[in-house]
């Protein structure tokens, strides 16, 4: 039955003139998409682009600006070309001919719908394809649902997210590509004919090597502030797959789950959901596709996306393994003196019959190491308390060791492919558990649930993963269902996550994973943040930050200071520098504050504190990134700019140094002109001393039409400034 309200959202449907009765159009406030829809046919996309309104429809058709494309292609007849779907029925037939059976379009509590059904002509199956507008932000998202109606299994060998137009020119890729200590550098490449492919297979791990994020350029080189720009991620921790198809008339986005070993036996009135690809499409470059996504992920994909966060000291490079209670207590009582709020005890506090020493054993029995924490948890607690600082731990759940306590109790909860020795990874010793194993699902949830249990006082956890699936077999699969394993293993972690969100919603979770492992949509909405890389140099950071703050937003970004000499890449770099670096994002600090000098510890505290002042404006502002690193000259910077234009911050870094080199000026971007700002040096070398720009009061016009020279202020290597700036009325 039509409601109200689908009366309503149907009203172009129904009421726009008859030449357009079967288009429908989803819109943000900035972004629209054309589907047409005609019952019997297949769902075509027309338009995706800037805002339209209804009136503009005949527009489009009449410039010939529509793309006539099949929105979800499937394989068999007229097979030509790339699909959306492959499936075999029970009858041996590989071909589908889905046609239009309905179109919902309806209100939910957090956007605008857009359901299509789409039936088999002669078999009972259907899919249903959805386009989502998410309220108040220019993302909209896409998914299948597909249903198998009859009453014997089919097999789904493909079953993309999305199969979306894109209109072909000089079309530009940017993507992220990676290693361990080096993820999410950015990379961009004019498209050519053929294909492109974004892809992982790891299993587990899937940001470490490439992101499934993108932005796809209409007309030339991808600018920063100007240019047409389509953004896309795919919500998915798991194998993914990107294509970009090119030819010299068309180029097709299809985005989805990687199918490689992944055919799916779809039981009979079992539905398959894929995941959420989410887009946007920005007519400011990509400067605005990350502030649409930025937006979109505080209000709707990411734990607490409206609350600050603290500021934390992690253990791991102060201490690595060695964790003690007096080494954890006076840790947490440096912090709390340079004004920190919350510690991080890392890796190496657990096990009793294998003390975790190193990372060869013990994952798994997430019992209190005694020797090392004969005052438990509650010790540890006591010294936050003590140190009036907040208290939270490190855990890897989903991983064991063959050298631990639940290895030799369960050695069936570890996936291995039948009659061949187990694989592993870390120490040599590092295994998975199956997660597609409901006992094991249970066991992960108690990891946390325990631990919350008897000390509610955990106010974090970092949540680690360190090795990819190793051994492609569950022993809890039927045979017939091995292939499943990828997708199973997922569903089964989000299973686990949605069961402690539920109930620990006060949580704060960080998702980590060898470093910047899982950095996605997928996997977000349960944490608060993610640990962007093990690699803690600061002059690599500027590079990788900005590569994830293309897709991520700065609350969820965690950037620590570390120690000099850095442990990752050797290199120095002054204090002021990493500093600076690591307050334009979720700050912290990963190394032993007791090797600091007295005055770096000065100069830490006062940083500290000027970020609790910025920090609104750094995880909820937007970001305007002024010059990049990857353009080689020498300086890179960016500013966060608060919704209401009446505070920013301002970073400027520079990269490298040489006598008589340029150094370029830097105009400021999303400050209002008509306002005057007064700019606050942050992080002053020394309090008494800050640079020529301190309480300066300059106009936005100027700030963003002239900008401001760093010639002066950028003399030495890796030299830094750290600017606030406030509306003066
Ligand atoms: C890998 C993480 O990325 C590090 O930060 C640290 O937690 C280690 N694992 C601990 O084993």
């Amino acid at each position: 039955m039509k409601t109200k309200s689908y009366l309503l959202l149907t009203a172009l449907g129904f009421l726009s003139s008859s030449l357009f009765a079967q288009d429908y159009l989803v819109s943000t406030p900035n972004t629209s998409l054309l589907i047409k829809a005609t019952p019997g046919e297949t769902v075509k996309i027309q338009y995706y682009g800037s805002k339209i309104e209804n009136s503009d429809i005949q527009g489009i058709y009449d410039a010939g600006m529509v793309f006539n494309a099949d929105s979800y292609p499937a394989f068999g007849l007229q097979t030509m070309g790339e699909k959306a779907i492959a499936a075999t029925q029970p009858d041996g037939n590989m071909s589908l001919d889905l046609k239009i059976e309905q179109v919902k379009q309806y209100p939910t509590k957090d956007g605008e719908v857009t359901e299509i059904l789409l039936k088999d002509k002669v078999y009972p199956f259907e899919i249903k394809q959805y386009y989502k507008a998410y309220q108040g932000t220019d993302i909209i998202s896409t998914w299948i649902e597909i249903m198998n109606n009859g009453k014997k299994s089919v097999t789904l060998y493909r079953f993309v997210s999305a199969y979306l137009p894109v209109q072909r020119g000089d079309n530009w890729l940017t993507h992220f590509h990676g290693h361990w200590g080096a993820e999410n550098m950015l990379e961009e490449e004019k498209l050519t004919n053929g294909q492109k492919v974004i892809s992982n297979k790891d299993g587990m791990v899937n940001t470490e090597t490439d992101n499934p994020s993108f932005m796809l350029s209409i007309d030339g080189k991808p600018q920063e502030e100007y240019g047409h720009i389509l953004g896309g991620t795919l919500a998915w921790t798991g194998n993914y797959l990107l294509k970009m198809d090119i030819t010299n008339t068309k180029l097709n986005i299809i985005a989805g789950i990687n199918e490689e070993n992944s055919h799916y036996k779809l039981e009979s009135k079992e539905t398959f959901k894929t995941p959420e690809f989410a887009m946007t499409y920005s007519t400011s470059g990509k400067g605005g596709v990350s502030r649409a996504f930025h937006r979109w992920a505080r209000m709707y994909k990411l734990s607490h996306g409206n609350v600050e966060r603290d500021i934390l000291l992690n253990s791991w490079e102060g201490v690595y393994f060695k964790v003690n209670q007096e080494g954890m207590d006076q840790m947490m009582k440096s912090f709390s003196a340079l004004g920190g709020e919350l510690f991080v005890m890392d890796d190496g506090w657990f096990g009793n019959k294998y003390s975790r020493d190193r990372g060869d054993s013990s994952l798994g029995d997430w019992t209190v190491n005694k020797k090392k924490l004969p005052l438990g948890i509650e010790g540890l607690i006591a010294s936050a308390k003590k140190h009036k600082i907040k208290f939270g731990l490190w855990i890897e759940p989903e991983m064991s060791n063959t050298k631990s306590e639940l290895f030799e109790k369960h050695p069936e909860w570890i996936l291995q492919c039948k009659n061949r020795p187990l694989s592993t990874g870390r120490g040599g010793t590092q295994i998975v558990l199956d997660l597609t194993n409901p006992e094991v699902q249970d066991f992960v949830f108690s990891v946390i649930d325990n631990l919350m249990t008897h000390y509610p006082e955990i106010a974090y956890m970092k949540w680690d993963a360190n090795s990819c699936m190793l051994d492609y077999g569950s022993p809890y699969l039927p045979k017939e269902k091995q292939s499943h394993l990828y997708i199973e293993y997922h569903r089964g972690l989000n299973n686990v996550l949605e069961r402690i969100r539920a109930k620990y919603p006060q949580l704060i979770l960080q998702a980590c994973a060898g470093g910047g492992g899982r950095i996605n949509y997928g996997i977000l909405p349960y944490f608060d943040e993610f640990w962007t890389s093990d690699d803690t140099d600061a002059l690599q950071r500027v590079y990788l930050q900005w590569g994830v703050s293309c897709f991520y937003p700065a609350i969820a970004m965690a950037a620590h200071v570390s120690a000099d000499k850095n442990h990752q890449t050797g290199r120095y770099l002054p204090l002021k520098f990493r500093f600076d670096v690591a307050m334009s994002g979720r700050l912290g600090m990963e190394m032993q504050p007791e090797d600091m000098t007295e005055a770096d510890k000065e100069f830490t505290q006062r940083a500290i504190q000027a970020y609790k002042g910025i920090r609104p404006i750094v995880q909820f502002g937007d970001l305007y990134r002024l010059i990049s690193p990857y353009e080689n000259k020498g300086v890179a910077s960016l500013m966060y700019v608060a919704p209401e234009k009446d505070r920013a911050v301002f970073y400027a870094y520079k990269m490298n140094h040489f006598i008589n080199m340029t150094i370029p000026n830097v105009k400021m971007n999303g400050l209002d002109p008509q306002k005057k700002y007064q700019l606050i040096d942050l992080t002053p070398l020394s309090k008494n001393k800050p640079c020529s720009l301190h309480n300066k009061i300059i106009s936005g016009k100027i700030l963003m039409e002239k900008g401001i020279a760093l010639q002066t202020l950028l003399k030495n290597e890796y030299s830094s400034i750290a600017l606030e700036l406030q509306e003066v009325k």
